[in-house]
């Protein structure tokens, strides 16, 4: 993909929607908005399915098929155009960005699912004809007809470097992954060729459906009585649905008892939550609380320790999320929009501090699909000032004796250990602990002291977490 860039965004020719076929069309008009507006396809698509279902256009099936497309198509992206360059007598940035859409759906239903060869590219050219024209369903009929002349195994053959020539980009071209991702994450990895061809092929699959029961707001047992529902790996409060579903239809959840969360999230909560701490334990915070999901945990196991939450976040529309979140807490909690690098409290006013602080989000890849394909190396540059502010002012916020929590959902090295490192030379009072113990059961989180959680490994996103201790 990087090899291969795209053409500038253009706004599409306005087309007649047709009455055929309304899962490609609705799969082709969600591809558009992620690629001319930066639109993110887990926000666009619900809208567009629930118009659809209105309409009377779509069931269920038609639902998982446009979002398998979606999905999908997005997902592996760099392969695709690697196939469609291979395809085409000009650089791909020359070809029209809906036409690219249109061929990326339609290289997907070839080479990325079960759809006969003969129904992908008859499909395809016919979408082509709705939203493109007759002139330009004939260029695509062309293309997709190179396509199916071989199967994805013969086409990585074809496009991607030899391993042995160029490993990085190798797996770059074969998993569909930007080069420097590949890197960022083998280097935080670890490790041989297995590892890092597990990791990214995890990277590519759908996620499971994982729910938190809030402690003393829902057990998992309420949870278990759901079709299809298994517990957790890790978390004793998580309960997987093994085949997705809609969270929002079951009462826990909609009442706000239970939420939607990845056990990873979950661990980084427990973690903080069992840190021992000397002395005192009355007062919780957590600084980069927005949307919540990691406050409303804390905030229930807060309660059952007669602990207070603050839970604070910059933006007051996340606050209002975070606020939410938390409402029906069974202790007390307070919610503020505050600038966590500014804070309007006290130095030393806390026991326990999570900072789980904004970053490029490499950890969570399973869930946006088309994010690999937008951040930048640079992206890193913009973060790192601000998750050094974060984590300082939260070691400052924490007392002698307390903990703090810092966590990404980035294994890259530059937003984890770096981090981690720069202040703690700034801090010569405050220590790492070993958060291994505190994930009782958890295998392979690293050597410590701090843990680096694997979707490939744990089932989780690539969660990182370092516990820090003040002093003196
Ligand atoms: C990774 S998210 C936190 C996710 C959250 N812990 C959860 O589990 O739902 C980081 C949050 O930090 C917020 N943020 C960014 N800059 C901040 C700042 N200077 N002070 C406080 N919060 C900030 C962002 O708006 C975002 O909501």
């Amino acid at each position: 993909m990087s090899d291969q860039p795209r053409r500038p965004r253009k706004p599409a020719k306005p087309y007649r929607r047709p009455k055929k076929d309304p899962v490609r069309v609705l799969a082709f008009e969600a591809l558009r908005a992620v690629d001319e507006r930066d639109a993110y396809a887990n926000l666009v698509l619900p809208p567009l399915l629930r118009k659809a279902r209105e309409e009377g256009d779509f069931d269920t099936r038609d639902a998982a098929l446009a979002t398998e497309l979606v999905y999908g198509t997005l997902r592996r992206q760099g392969t695709y155009d690697a196939v469609v360059a291979a395809c085409v007598d000009r650089p791909l940035r020359e070809v029209d960005p809906p036409v690219l859409d249109v061929l990326s759906l339609g290289a997907h239903q070839l080479l990325g699912t079960r759809i006969p060869t003969h129904a992908a590219v008859s499909a395809s050219v016919e979408l082509a004809r709705v939203v493109l024209g007759d002139g330009r369903a004939k260029f695509v009929n062309a293309v997709l007809r190179k396509i199916a002349q071989h199967d994805l195994e013969g086409w990585l053959e074809r496009v991607a470097p030899p391993y042995d020539e160029d490993p990085e980009d190798h797996l770059a071209v074969v998993h569909s992954h930007p080069r420097w991702v590949v890197s960022a994450l083998w280097d935080s990895l670890g490790g041989g060729r297995e590892g890092i061809e597990d990791l990214l092929r995890a990277d590519n699959e759908r996620p499971e459906v994982t729910l938190v029961a809030r402690p003393g707001r829902a057990t998992t047992a309420e949870l278990l009585d759901e079709e299809a529902a298994v517990p957790g790996r890790w978390s004793p409060h998580a309960v997987r649905l093994a085949e997705g579903g809609e969270p929002g239809a079951i009462a826990a959840v909609a009442e706000g008892r239970a939420g939607v969360q990845d056990e990873g999230s979950q661990l980084v909560a427990l973690a903080l939550a069992n840190a021992p701490v000397e002395g005192r334990d009355r007062m919780w915070l957590d600084g980069c609380a927005g949307p919540g999901g990691k406050a409303a945990l804390l905030g229930a196991l807060a309660a059952e320790r007669g602990a207070v939450l603050l839970a604070s976040e910059k933006q007051p529309h996340r606050a209002g999320l975070v606020a939410r979140a938390l409402a029906g807490n069974p202790g007390p909690y307070q919610v503020v929009a505050a600038d966590g690098t500014r804070p309007p409290w006290r130095p030393g006013s806390f026991d326990r501090v999570l900072v789980d602080v904004p970053c490029t989000g490499l950890g969570a890849l399973r869930r946006r699909p088309e994010a690999r394909w937008r951040r930048r190396p640079e992206d890193l540059d913009g973060f790192a000032p601000l998750q050094r502010g974060l984590l300082r002012t939260a070691l400052e916020s924490v007392r002698v004796g307390g903990v703090v929590g810092y966590a990404t959902c980035s294994p890259h090295l530059a937003e984890t250990r770096a981090v981690v490192a720069d202040l703690l030379k700034q801090f010569p009072d405050a220590d790492l602990i070993d958060a291994r113990p505190l994930l009782p059961g958890v295998p392979d989180l690293g050597e410590g002291p701090d843990v680096q959680l694997w979707p490939h490994v744990h089932g989780t996103d690539a969660m990182y977490l370092a516990l820090i201790r003040r002093t003196g």
